[in-house]
């Protein structure tokens, strides 16, 4: 069960929902920094519930930081196979505790079964397409894509800088944004996901630098085409991405130099 929803039965005084990678820009929330205000505001364990949506970055976070734990007071994480590991199709993993699950739980009668699901039924396949990803990778393959993958966002948002182009990335994340192309076309061809001027590049495991240089150069070359005679301009993207990592015409100055 992939949704975030419904993941308590239970009446609790403080549902918290944490993000490991916002949809557009990766932003990751930190569990532990979360955990000490509680304590601080003196929330004791059985008054708050915390959720972890972690679609993206749940396969990648145990290989940076570990920072999603059971060792820690939260209630449940999820996870999607059809991104970080490619699945065909969408599916995901909702991991709880034991005592949630019992308690979820109802006895489906024309199933004469136990069953925790809103339907009483789930995909049957999708748990072999995740067990096959997981089994091909093993951990070390995991690993070398984590790796890899932030290496070429890294990669990816430094040459964008270098040419001039507004980019941001949040920290450890695999979602470059940027300006978004002017073109339609551009878009188009390269599938790119936009929201007002800005455009993000998710740097998947089955990314190649390649690919990232054939986007890099061509943008850039259209670019010079989009903003050759001074009457248009690439957008500002301050107010979004932060004014330091904005390449426009007003906060040009900035940027070269930081
Ligand atoms: C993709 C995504 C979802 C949706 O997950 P599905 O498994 O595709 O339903 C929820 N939250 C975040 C942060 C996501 O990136
Ligand atoms: C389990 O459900 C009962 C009744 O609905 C509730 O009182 C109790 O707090 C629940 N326990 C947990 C751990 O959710």
């Amino acid at each position: 069960m992939p949704r975030t929803s419904v993941v308590c039965n239970f009446l609790v005084e403080l549902p918290i929902f944490l993000l490991f990678g916002t949809t557009f820009k990766g932003a990751i929330d930190d569990v532990d920094v979360i955990l000490e205000i509680l304590k601080d505001c003196g929330y004791s364990q059985d008054r708050f519930y915390i959720h972890c949506d972690a679609a993206l970055c749940g396969l990648m976070t145990p290989f940076i930081n570990n920072m999603i734990s059971f060792k820690k007071p939260i209630g449940s994480v999820t996870i999607s196979g059809h991104k970080f590991l490619g699945c065909p199709m969408p599916c995901g993993v909702q991991i709880t505790r034991k005592s949630y699950i019992n308690n979820l739980s109802t006895n489906v009668e024309y199933i004469a079964s136990m069953d925790a699901t809103i339907s009483g039924s789930r995909n049957g396949l999708t748990p072999i397409f995740l067990w096959y990803s997981l089994s091909a990778k093993g951990q070390f393959g995991l690993q070398k894509d984590v790796k890899k993958c932030l290496e070429n966002a890294k990669y990816l948002k430094d040459r964008l800088q270098q040419a001039g182009i507004s980019v941001m990335v949040n920290e450890l994340s695999i979602i470059v944004v940027l300006e978004r192309p002017r073109d339609h076309e551009f878009v188009r061809r390269w599938q790119l996901s936009c929201v007002k001027d800005m455009a993000h590049v998710i740097v998947m495991p089955g990314i190649t630098r390649e690919m990232l240089d054939n986007f890099i150069s061509e943008l850039v070359q259209q670019r010079k085409q989009w903003y050759k005679d001074g009457k248009a301009e690439a957008p500002c993207v301050a107010d979004d991405i932060g004014a330091q990592n904005c390449a426009c015409s007003y906060h040009k100055i900035d940027y070269i130099s930081s």
